[in-house]
């Protein structure tokens, strides 16, 4: 049984659809990218799946239970934990307060206590900063600290919104080295959105490429390396995808033609 389940589900702020009809598997152990330009539907992917927004029609399920419709903290207790879009650290809190917030739906003290020197030993960086005001970090060392919270939670899914932004190709890198490396060590199953695909074919296993509310492509990272295939679903290019890529299905195709 896959950990992650989304079929079908359409999300509208007011009369703007973000998101017509998108599915997505992930199978536990995954990683799983979601690429796509502004304004796609990327993070209101991820908040359909962590509670934060209600798709008006659709369903989630996560480890085989229906999730949509729960509040996040449900959500979040369930096992599921998002790093958001631009961190949101407290910058004033220091890198070790921000991690017992990443804890605060947990009592067990001395368990956290484990978990935090685990997560530390991990992120050297982060250890020599454990006192230093959050807000002091560079640009990398604050979006590790968002990942370490977001892990403080124990979940089995980490959905991780843009950890590329802002950031110089080798703090990406280290950031998904990083991700892969708690993939191991803590079991997760991961998510990432990101705004290119240009380092993500060598970290995910599947890609998705994202435009305007629909899933335009899907692969593994093997048969979509050479980025052709990639560039023109991101970019909505007319001609079909090469042959070694996956079909695109578009949501017009899957109800038949009708819009
Ligand atoms: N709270 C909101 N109210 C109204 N419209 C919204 C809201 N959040 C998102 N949208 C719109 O929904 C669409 C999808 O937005 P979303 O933030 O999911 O895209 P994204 O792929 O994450 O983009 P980005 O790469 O800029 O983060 C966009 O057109 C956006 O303007
Ligand atoms: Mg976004």
């Amino acid at each position: 049984m896959a950990l992650l389940e989304i079929e079908d589900i359409h999300v509208r702020y007011g009369d703007m659809v973000a998101l017509r009809g998108l599915d997505l598997t992930v199978e536990e152990g995954e990683v799983v990218c979601i690429i796509g330009p502004n304004g796609a539907g990327k993070s209101t992917t991820l908040a359909a799946v962590a509670g934060g927004v209600r798709p008006y029609k659709g369903e989630v399920r996560y480890d085989g239970k229906p999730i949509l419709g729960m509040p996040p903290d449900r959500i979040a207790a369930l096992g599921v934990s998002l790093v958001p879009e631009g961190r949101h650290i407290f910058g004033s809190l220091t890198v070790a307060e921000n991690l017992v917030l990443g804890a605060y739906m947990r009592s067990d003290r001395a368990e956290i206590a484990r978990d935090r020197e685990r997560i530390l030993a991990l992120l050297p960086r982060l250890a020599e900063r454990i006192d230093f005001p959050a807000g002091r970090l560079s640009g990398g060392e604050q979006q590790m600290l968002a990942v370490a919270r977001a892990v403080m939670t124990r979940p089995r899914l980490l959905l991780v919104d843009e950890p590329s932004l802002g950031l110089a190709p080798r703090i990406v890198d280290q950031i998904y080295e990083i991700l892969l490396e708690l993939r191991k060590t803590e079991g997760l199953t991961l998510v990432i959105n990101e705004q290119s695909s240009n380092r993500v074919l060598k970290f995910a296993d599947r890609v998705n490429v994202l435009r305007a509310g629909e899933i335009r492509l899907a692969g593994t990272a093997a048969e979509l390396a050479d980025g052709e295939a990639i560039r023109h679903a991101y970019f909505g290019f007319e001609k079909a995808a090469p042959a070694a890529a996956a079909p695109i299905q578009t949501q017009a195709q899957s109800q038949g033609g009708a819009a």
